[in-house]
């Protein structure tokens, strides 16, 4: 079971590449199911045939649907959000966690994603193939799992325990409402498990590969490369950089000057994602729309049928990893194009706060290291590492 996203900037090609995958992958005789969890869906135009909520067959071996969860679970997830807020309100909420309940995404691509879990699940297919909402709509919503265990493990019992002492006296002085009821608990709880088990699929490099889509050009690239990078501190593993609407040559002024500014950035890109293929794709003389222009467009990406599996597992990245170098322990975390300037590391109680470009993800400690010190942190060739020394009265106290 495979599972591949495309993401990137908006109107970059995700679409037309995701669609072109899954139909190689098709064409090569694997099961395949297309999913859009873009809220502008447009997968249904590109592959030039009408798609809703449940799979249908486009071509032998290829079915595709456009997930539209919108409406099904809305005023749950409302109830739960309203809930989370209230209690921040309250105050006696961490400011981490109060940021990150915060940048809560919307609705439609938590349950998106969650629809995705329910196909791999399902199993009955050998890849899912996903065009993704925009990058930064995903990244945050990839976030979440995390951001909100964290919260529900350090914060969450004990507001449960206060909830539900306070309830029978807030009921007595007629202030019961003030009191979220037990039911939002268990949502929250449910909710939770959910979005951990999607991430747990997302973020396996075994299950899941995820590739960026961007054009060669500054401000698309410089986008592409933050995407990169928070994706890397989350620990998704990026397999393949596309870059579409690559101009062919040509000898006018307007098309000679593409080629040279393209040429620049594509050296650019290749040398800011290195270790990462970075495939081209020429720009067409008209819109790759309907079964057979994607698979010209399969072509130049993949190598004219049957070509290389375009889902085969990637070679190993190590995303992270922990040594030892004499008494100290080495926590080395792969992240690409991040700028010194950029990176925060800091402890708080046994986790480890990362924060990257603005991203911010919280490491749970392995026991080892929970008690040891903090003792150095620094940033070189792609990597993070941060030293790490036993505290010996930590040590005694545990
Ligand atoms: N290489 C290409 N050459 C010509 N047109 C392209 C190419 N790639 C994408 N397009 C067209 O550009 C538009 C946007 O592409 P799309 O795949 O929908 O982007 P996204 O899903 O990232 O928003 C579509 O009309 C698509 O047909
Ligand atoms: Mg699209």
């Amino acid at each position: 079971m495979r599972i591949v996203l495309f993401t990137g900037k908006g109107g970059v090609g995700k679409t037309t590449t995701a669609s072109a995958t899954a139909l190689r992958l098709a064409d090569r005789g694997v099961k395949t199911l297309l999913l859009s969890t873009d809220s502008a869906h447009s997968l249904g135009d590109a592959l030039d045939t009408p798609l809703g909520n449940d799979p249908v067959e486009v071509v032998d071996g290829l079915w595709a649907a456009q997930i539209d969860t919108q409406r099904r679970f809305e005023a749950a997830w409302h109830e739960v959000q309203r809930f989370l807020l209230d209690l921040l309100s309250r105050g006696g909420v961490d400011p981490i966690t109060a940021e990150e309940l915060t940048v809560l995404p919307g609705v439609e691509e938590v349950l998106a994603l969650l629809a995705v879990r329910d196909f791999a699940v399902a199993g009955n297919w050998d890849v899912l193939v996903v065009d993704c909402a925009p990058t930064a709509e995903t990244l945050r919503l990839l976030a979440l799992p995390e951001a909100l265990g964290w919260y529900l493990q350090k914060v969450f019992p004990a507001h449960r325990r206060l909830a539900k002492g306070m309830r029978p006296i807030a009921t007595m002085m007629g202030r019961g409402d003030v009191i979220p009821p037990d039911s939002l608990f268990d949502a929250l709880l449910r909710l939770s498990d959910d979005l951990a088990s999607v991430r747990e699929l997302l973020a396996d490099p075994a299950v899941t590969s995820v590739r960026l889509v961007l054009t060669p050009e500054s401000v698309v690239a410089a986008e592409a490369r933050r995407t990169f990078t928070a994706l890397a501190l989350y620990g998704y593993g990026v397999d393949l950089v596309i870059a579409n609407r690559v101009f062919p040559p040509g000898r006018d002024a307007f098309r000679s000057g593409w080629v040279n500014a393209q040429r620049v950035q594509l050296a650019q890109l290749r040398e800011s994602f290195a270790g990462l293929p970075v495939r081209e794709l020429p720009y067409g003389d008209a819109e790759p729309v309907g079964v057979e222009a994607l698979r010209g467009v399969a072509d130049s990406l993949y190598g004219v049928a049957p070509g290389a599996d375009p889902a085969a597992v990637p070679e190993a990245v190590e995303l992270m990893s922990v040594d030892t170098d004499g008494d100290e322990y080495v926590l080395r975390m792969w992240l690409p194009l991040a700028s010194r300037s950029a990176v925060d590391a800091a402890r708080a109680g046994d986790d480890l706060v990362l924060t990257v470009a603005g991203h911010r993800r919280v490491l749970t400690l392995p026991s080892m290291l929970r008690r040891c010190e903090v003792v150095g942190g620094e940033l070189a060739d792609r990597q993070l590492r941060v030293r790490f020394r036993p505290d010996p009265n930590l040590w005694r106290s545990r």
